[in-house]
């Protein structure tokens, strides 16, 4: 399937919201919560970039995001530079088809021009084709390690306790 994959753009707004009721909806690691972050993501500012999949009848099937995390690395100051890609979903009807895999290389393409990092917390066996692994001194609090990935774009992973958005802590 042909698939566009843009920014997006204010009318996508409502369209988004459904894709991530409709794919997480019987999703047991979640909360159905994935909609209201990203809202509070946008709001805030915080949407470093938010991408939509498009198919050529302008139907929005695809949608991926990442948003500033800090790094407490023990130090003073937090380390910054770094992204977490999430949330990210794409219509169940058409999963498996590639889209997820288009969604994340134009992503992570996109990011490292100016990130240092990115982190994702989901399923190993997807998110391992990207780059991503599992770093046992990179610790999301709560996450089991298995789950919580990291890549550098720029020298080694740090080690540290990694902190997103104040958006993912709400229900
Ligand atoms: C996870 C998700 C975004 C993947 O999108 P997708 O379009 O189905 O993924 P793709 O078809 O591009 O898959 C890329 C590869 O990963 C594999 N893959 C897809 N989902 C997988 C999963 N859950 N576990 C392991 N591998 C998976 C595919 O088989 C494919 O492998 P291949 O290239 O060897 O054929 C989609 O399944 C989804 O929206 N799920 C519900 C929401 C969710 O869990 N989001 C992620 C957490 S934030």
């Amino acid at each position: 399937m042909q698939i566009h994959i843009r920014a997006e753009k204010p009318p996508d707004e409502d369209a988004i919201d459904e894709l991530l009721d409709l794919a997480f909806a019987f999703d047991s690691h979640s909360q159905q919560n994935e909609a209201h972050i990203v809202r509070v993501l946008r709001e805030q500012g915080q949407l470093t970039l938010s991408l939509v999949a498009q198919t050529e009848q302008n139907e929005l099937v695809g949608h991926i995001c990442f948003s500033p995390v800090q790094i407490d690395t023990g130090n003073t100051e937090n380390l910054s530079g770094w992204l977490g890609l999430g949330p990210m979903a794409v219509n169940p009807r058409l999963q498996r088809q590639g889209i997820g895999r288009q969604l994340i290389q134009v992503g992570l393409a996109e990011i490292q021009r100016h990130a240092t990092g990115c982190v994702v917390l989901g399923e190993p066996g997807f998110y391992q084709r990207f780059g991503f692994k599992n770093h046992p001194d990179l610790i999301l609090p709560g996450a089991l390690a298995p789950f919580f990935m990291a890549q550098s774009f720029s020298g080694d992973v740090p080690s540290g306790q990694v902190i997103y958005q104040t958006a993912f802590q709400t229900t």
